[in-house]
């Protein structure tokens, strides 16, 4: 590094540079160390900052039928092709709208980002096409869009949604997600009676809808 004489060159301390330069191993902790310094910095503030902490307005937890439907979605793997993120580029934002921002997610644990993108971005997603669409659309995606290679889920149709799904409820509000005992004691019922092809087009048809 240094152009002057490589010899032992003494800074004073006891500690000169050329005993960094020449240990692989003090070297290599010395720069974990720097990139754990600047990980800190950047990193932790986001934890207390408001914008990416708290809801954006008018942001709801999800219902128990929501909440059903995003566990379907999960299941099922369409975040293998979707994302759930629009990037501040205007070639995105002319195509999908608003992009998203941090106070969208509060209330997923875990988020649906992602970055594998088949299929369009879904995140805002939610009213741009009628139930029904939705419907047709999940039972043979070729239906409605011929040169779709998006598989089919017939079987969502059959299979009655997770009447259980006041657990899951009772897990997220150990993680922040202010459902109340009112809510979680009506869950069962609200499930009731739904297939998880309702609970999935549910969850389809709020996303993204809070900031158009
Ligand atoms: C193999 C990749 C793949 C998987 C898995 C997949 N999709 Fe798709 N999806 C696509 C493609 C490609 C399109 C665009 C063509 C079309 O509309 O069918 C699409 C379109 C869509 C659209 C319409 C989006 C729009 O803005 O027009 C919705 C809604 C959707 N998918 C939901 C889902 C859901 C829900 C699942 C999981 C049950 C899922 N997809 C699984 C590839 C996939």
């Amino acid at each position: 590094m240094s152009n002057n004489d490589t010899s032992n060159q003494n800074t004073g301390s006891g500690f000169s540079h050329e005993k960094i330069e020449t240990n692989n191993f003090l070297m290599i902790v010395l720069i974990l160390l720097v990139i754990a310094m600047g990980g800190i910095v950047e990193i932790v503030p986001l934890f207390f900052q408001k914008s990416t902490t708290e809801p954006i307005r008018g942001l709801q937890p999800y219902t128990p039928l929501q909440l059903a439907g995003r566990d379907i979605y999960l299941r099922e793997g369409c975040y293998n092709c979707h994302s759930q993120m629009i990037r501040p580029f205007r070639a995105e934002t002319l195509r999908y709208g608003h992009y998203s921002v941090a106070g969208e997610f509060v209330y997923d644990h875990p988020f649906q980002w992602g970055s594998k993108r088949t299929g369009p971005d879904l995140h805002r997603v939610g009213g741009k096409y009628s139930d029904d669409w939705q419907r047709i659309h999940l039972i043979n995606p070729r239906d409605l869009v011929p040169e779709s290679i998006m598989p089919a889920y017939p079987w969502l149709e059959k299979a009655p949604a997770n009447a259980d799904i006041a657990s899951n409820m009772r897990a997220l509000r150990r993680v922040g997600v202010p459902y109340s005992d009112a809510q979680i004691a009506g869950a069962a019922e609200e499930v009731k009676g739904k297939t998880e092809m309702d609970a999935l087009i549910a969850y389809l048809q709020v996303l993204g809808i809070h900031l158009k």
